[in-house]
């Protein structure tokens, strides 16, 4: 990492408008609070569908994306994702394609995160739901984490990928698989074993902050999230890899907003990032002095793997710190981000 102090206040970069790749919106009053984080600097997003109740079917999906659009202009074009459960049907993925707003399903091992009760108890139980996906172009968005409790919580994503994700991979070697905000060093080198069609998504947060953020001073509930940060040298893994231009690693924030009192009181994980988090995907890539690499990352690669055309609007990003509020209103109540109270280095012009 470099220890330079960057490139100078002032300094401007126009890239192809961005696409944000793994986003919750939540619904209703909080929706209508963030979705405008998200929907303003991102041209499309990918949507993700555990709500309560999560989203199963492609007729609450339908409803959900309305929603979402009723709550956002015509530039911003929301991609959905269909929960996966033990019961899904492969009929379910043939509606799925045929509606053209999927593109992923998402896989959320039961009891691994927030909303995930319902998610599969054993892969074997979807194999026909991910024969289907194979045949179709499908994706499959993966929450790569064992919910076993007796696994460390560090060790939660390297155990799902030896174990779990491998198997999928060697039984559907030409399904298409996200693993979503990959956290470590065993789930890079994991994706980068495989072909074209195993790609990752990387948080900001994942690329900035190291597992001492949520312990600085005192307990830090913004900086909990699933997959938990990491220790530095993983940290410094995902940053090679998002920087290093290949296209198996894009953008998705993973922005997962909750109110003070699910972080305090029932311990939610989830960072909220959505108002800064290209700022903070700058900031990252000018640390790695890859600065050049941020469009194919932000802008090109997603795209790409998902089959879908690039953008072609731009955005401009301007090195202009300024202060990050302490905290955002959202539904009746507030929700504090990445860097509360703190600087970021670059913005939207
Ligand atoms: O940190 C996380 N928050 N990880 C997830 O997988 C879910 C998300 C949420 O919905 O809050
Ligand atoms: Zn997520």
């Amino acid at each position: 990492m470099s220890t330079n102090q960057g490139v100078p206040e002032g300094t401007e970069i126009t890239i192809t408008k961005p696409d944000d790749w793994h986003v919750h919106l939540r619904d209703g009053a909080e929706m209508k609070s963030v979705v405008g984080y998200t929907a303003t600097p991102f041209r499309r997003a990918l949507i993700m569908p555990n709500l309560e109740p999560p989203i199963t079917t492609i007729y609450q999906l339908m409803s959900y994306r309305n929603q979402i659009l009723g709550m956002t202009s015509h530039g911003f074009n929301p991609f959905m994702t269909l929960y996966l459960t033990n019961m899904t049907s492969p009929d379910e993925v043939t509606r799925a394609v045929a509606d053209g707003s999927v593109k992923a399903m998402k896989l959320y091992p039961a009891g691994a995160t927030t909303n995930s009760a319902a998610g599969v108890t054993d892969i074997t139980k979807i194999y026909p739901v991910l024969e289907r996906m194979q045949e179709l172009g499908m994706a499959l968005s993966v929450h790569g984490e064992t919910s076993d409790p007796s696994v460390d919580p560090f060790d939660r994503e390297r155990v799902f990928v030896e174990n779990q994700l491998q198997r999928i991979v060697d039984e559907f070697p030409d399904l298409k698989i996200v693993l979503e905000h990959v956290s470590t060093i065993e789930g890079i080198q994991f994706v980068e074993r495989q072909c074209g069609n195993v790609a990752a998504t990387i948080t900001a947060h994942h690329l900035l902050l190291n597992r001492k953020a949520i312990f600085v001073g005192c307990l830090r509930p913004e900086h909990f999230c699933l997959p938990i940060l990491q220790s530095e040298n993983h940290r410094l893994a995902l940053l090679k890899a998002a920087t290093s231009g290949s296209p198996k690693f894009f953008l998705g924030t993973d922005s997962a907003p909750h109110n003070k009192h699910a972080k305090h009181n029932l311990g939610r994980g989830g960072c909220f990032t959505a108002p800064v988090a290209l700022g903070l995907y700058a900031e990252a890539f000018e640390q790695a002095e890859a600065l050049d690499k941020l469009e194919g990352f932000a802008s090109h690669f997603g795209a790409d793997f998902y089959g879908l055309p690039r953008n072609t609007e731009t955005i401009t990003l301007i090195k202009d710190p300024c202060v990050v509020p302490l905290e955002y209103p959202f539904g009746g109540d507030w929700v504090v981000p990445v860097r509360s109270g703190g600087m970021v280095q670059w913005r939207v012009k």
